[in-house]
């Protein structure tokens, strides 16, 4: 589908912030899920990013880092461009009516943008747990606290909030007593395999977002498979990328 893009920012060096116009796929967007864009250029590759919010059934919002070539195209966009993109792909997380205790959405580095669609769609508000590099690396953390009860945010260097892993903080919520009903993640996999190891421990429904590398995007190609704890292996951009944590083999 071509969209103009609508709106374009840079929220630091290297990382844009794109709204695109396109009302189907605004209307029809869940949390979790992912725009397959083309990237344009000599590259001419499609990219999987996820949606990181849909506004007024019209616009969808998408938050990338430059990492190679296609996301170095991509970033030379310019507001009114048409860009083409499919979407909204993959499953989603899954939101329920009700909770009957915290939902704690933790997310690191590029992880963090599909949490603040679901943070706003949740049936209260959540507690959000942001790991980041650093300080200069440290964004959007205002927009998650007006969606968030709470947002706690760690540091690799301590530059800003908790120095450590992101991981510490969701084990002293559950070491102070929280009542955890679900966790959602998204980030790094050492990072998500430890959420997701907690959680088990705790006996705490645990959703991950896996990535992987994609070709079609839409269940076709095969080249984005991640190793279940059956020994299965199930296409990300079609099984997923939501999975249930407990149902994930990290080191497959
Ligand atoms: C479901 C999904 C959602 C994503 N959401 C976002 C998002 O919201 N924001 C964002 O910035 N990025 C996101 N990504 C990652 C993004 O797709 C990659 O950064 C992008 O494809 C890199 O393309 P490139 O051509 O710029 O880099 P390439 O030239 O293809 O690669 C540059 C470097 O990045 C590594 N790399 C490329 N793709 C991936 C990948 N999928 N996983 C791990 N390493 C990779 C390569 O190994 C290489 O080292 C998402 C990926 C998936 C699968
Ligand atoms: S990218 Fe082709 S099957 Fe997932």
């Amino acid at each position: 589908m071509l969209c103009k893009l609508a709106f374009k920012s840079e929220l630091r060096q290297g990382l844009y912030n794109f709204i695109i116009d396109c009302p189907e796929m605004a209307k029809a967007a869940k949390p979790g899920q992912f725009v397959h864009v083309l990237c344009g250029g000599s590259a001419y590759l499609r990219r999987p990013i996820s949606i990181c919010d849909a506004v007024n059934d019209r616009f969808v919002r998408f938050i990338f880092e430059v990492r190679g070539k296609g996301t170095a195209e991509l970033a030379k966009a310019q507001p009114e461009q048409l860009l083409d993109v499919l979407g909204p792909l993959g499953n989603g997380f899954e939101v329920p009516e009700e909770l009957s205790g915290e939902a704690v959405l933790i997310g690191g580095g590029i992880g963090i943008f599909p949490l603040l669609m679901l943070a706003k769609k949740l049936p209260q508000k959540p507690l959000v747990m942001l790991g980041f590099r650093d300080k200069q690396s440290a964004v959007m953390i205002r927009e998650f606290s007006n969606a968030a009860k709470e947002v706690f945010v760690a540091s690799d260097d301590g530059s800003i909030g908790h120095k450590g892993f992101v991981t510490d903080m969701l084990k002293s919520k559950i070491a102070s007593g929280a009542k955890i009903d679900k966790i959602y993640t998204c980030g790094p996999v050492p990072m998500m395999k430890i959420v997701a190891d907690t959680a088990k421990e705790n006996n705490i429904e645990c959703m991950v977002s896996m990535e992987e590398r994609m070709g079609c995007g839409v269940g076709a190609c095969v080249t984005c498979t991640c190793t279940m704890t059956d020994g299965s292996r199930r296409r990300v951009c079609k099984d997923g990328p939501v999975f249930n944590g407990a149902e994930v083999d990290f080191d497959g």
